[in-house]
């Protein structure tokens, strides 16, 4: 049920506090867009309940933060080290502040959503001081918005992967100091392995063979680099670097030793609760699914699109299904990094079910309580570059020490609804896009490229049933009106089609 918001205390600043004079008033003239900020302890108690959360959430994420909501960051980088106050413009494209809200480019098809090439960001300019004013490839790492729907359950499996991969290297500790010598295992998690690990006996470690994630064995699954280990980690990272809003965990008095530590004349510009409302609403966004739509020529194509996908190996790092073991959403993340809440700085920890409460459509729970999660990625970073194809080796500015021809396999359980494509986001088409998969990709492309025109054509169609779907959609499996469809029907009916009309 959803309940009004009954808000937080209101924090006043020099400027804040000449127009709020108190809740109930009205408040008329400029103002802050947010005037009312969450406390995390009511988060904790359970006095404010999921959908005031949510909502919340939903408001920051949408806000076009101003001068009073602390927008701006005149002593800070957009990777928050200290600069001159006064020393960079309040708005620059490139080095950013550029934007006003997140909604500003996640907004394709709607909120929380992908972004047109226009809404790209320069990554890495942030870091520049002085700005960087020019968009040249030496200076930063030109990448287009990715959407964050089903963004929960992608940062839970990424948080059980990390578990299994440390399970294996304790082990792998273990066994070297029981038999005196070196014990070399391979690193599996969920069907996917990423190399292997060597402990020797005095417990030291060799991670030369690990392969597709960092050597700390943590799966970090958000930005398209996989460096970013959480919703939350990446909320504070854009809150500063895109708006100048500054969240008290990152730069508030404990960590920074100033109340102010961006010198905008606003103090605690975000709440601990704030950013963890901004975080739950990202996880618990609709799932995405698939659009089968009625016409028998169209769905045909569908069905047999996905299994080609299947059969010429796309699944090798497009898989399909990952299994996520528990459906529970919780914030914070253990794997948080310094500068993030992490779970020993709560009282309780904020969990849901995310098949039962969250944006439509939700996810299934299957019988044994695990989630199917077709996000069509394994997390794990690869190599699209040879001699031939070497398009998606573009950047040169090396981002969190990840060599730059490595880029996660991207989700593709949205690719219909995001267009423009490729980390960059200037490719028009899908079949483009694949056209410049080569490296550890290329035997599945040069597949792919071989296939007659027609099959090529039924992979495209496939593609593009992975949607976003309307919030009200019944099922993750909908035609298009948003009715359910059953899958298992649209198969069969294309195998009695097989039959009596064989190719
Ligand atoms: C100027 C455009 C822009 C603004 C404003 C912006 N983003 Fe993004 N966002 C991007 C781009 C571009 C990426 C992809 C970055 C990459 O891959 O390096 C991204 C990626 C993300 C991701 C990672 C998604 C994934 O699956 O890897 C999250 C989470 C995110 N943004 C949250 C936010 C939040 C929260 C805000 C507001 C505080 C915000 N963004 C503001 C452009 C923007
Ligand atoms: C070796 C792993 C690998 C294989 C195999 C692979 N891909 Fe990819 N795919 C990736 C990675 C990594 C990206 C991100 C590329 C980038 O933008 O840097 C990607 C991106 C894509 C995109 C662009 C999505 C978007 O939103 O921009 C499409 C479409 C795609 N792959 C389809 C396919 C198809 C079809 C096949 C089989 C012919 C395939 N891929 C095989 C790893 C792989």
């Amino acid at each position: 049920m959803k309940m009004p918001f009954i808000g937080a205390a209101l924090r006043c600043s020099a400027v804040g506090a000449l127009l709020m004079t108190g809740l109930g008033m009205a408040q008329i003239g400029d103002g802050p867009i947010i005037r009312q900020h969450m406390e995390q302890e009511k988060i904790e108690t359970g006095e404010l309940d999921f959908w005031q959360v949510f909502d919340h959430g939903e408001k920051l994420f949408s806000a076009k933060f101003n001068t009073y909501d602390g927008q701006g960051r005149p002593g800070t980088t957009g990777t928050g080290a200290a600069r001159e106050p006064g020393s960079a413009p309040a708005f620059i494209r490139t080095s950013a502040p550029e934007s006003n809200s997140c909604a500003g480019c996640h907004n394709d098809p709607v909120p929380g959503a992908a972004g047109d090439i226009v809404a790209n960001v320069f990554v890495l300019a942030q870091a520049a001081d002085p700005v960087q004013d020019s968009v040249d490839a030496q200076f930063s790492n030109d990448r287009n918005t990715l959407g964050m729907h089903g963004a929960g359950l992608i940062e839970m499996l990424a948080r059980e992967m990390t578990v299994d991969l440390h399970a294996v290297r304790d082990q792998a500790l273990a066994q070297a100091a029981d038999s005196g010598t070196s014990v070399t295992l391979s690193l599996d998690t969920k069907g996917v392995n990423f190399g292997a690990i060597t402990a020797a006996a005095d417990g030291s470690l060799d991670t030369s063979q690990v392969d597709g994630v960092d050597a700390d064995l943590i799966i970090k699954p958000f930005h398209q680099k996989g460096v970013v280990i959480s919703l939350r980690e990446f909320s504070n990272n854009a809150m500063n670097h895109h708006h100048g809003m500054q969240s008290t965990e990152r730069f508030g008095m404990a960590r920074t030793g100033s109340k102010d530590f961006d010198q905008d004349g606003y103090e605690d510009e975000l709440t601990v609760g704030d950013i963890t409302a901004i975080s739950v609403w990202q996880a618990a966004l609709g799932t995405p699914g698939q659009v089968i739509p009625n016409d028998p020529v169209v769905a045909r194509a569908v069905i047999r699109g996905e299994r080609l996908f299947a059969d010429i190996g796309c699944e090798s790092c497009h898989v399909s299904s990952l299994t996520l073991n528990n459906p529970n959403f919780s914030e914070p993340n253990p794997y948080n990094p310094d500068g993030n809440l992490t779970p020993d700085e709560t009282t309780a920890l904020f969990t849901f079910d995310m098949t039962t409460y969250g944006q439509g459509p939700r996810p299934a729970k299957a019988q044994d309580g695990k989630i199917k999660v077709r996000a069509f990625t394994d997390l794990k970073r690869h190599n699209l570059c040879d001699d031939d194809y070497n398009h998606f080796c573009n950047e040169q500015v090396v981002q969190a020490g990840v060599p730059t021809e490595l880029f996660l396999t991207r989700k593709l359980w949205d690719v219909g609804s995001t267009a423009p494509f490729g980390h960059r986001g200037d490719l028009t088409t899908m079949t483009e896009a694949i056209h410049f998969h080569g490296g550890d990709a290329r035997a599945s492309r040069d597949q792919y490229f071989a296939l007659p025109q027609q099959q090529q054509a039924e992979i495209i169609e496939f593609l593009k049933s992975l949607q976003i779907l309307p919030t009200d959609a019944q099922s993750l499996v909908v035609d298009e009106n948003g009715q359910a469809k059953n899958r298992t029907r649209v198969v069969r009916k294309n195998e009695a089609v097989k039959r009596s009309n064989p190719e």
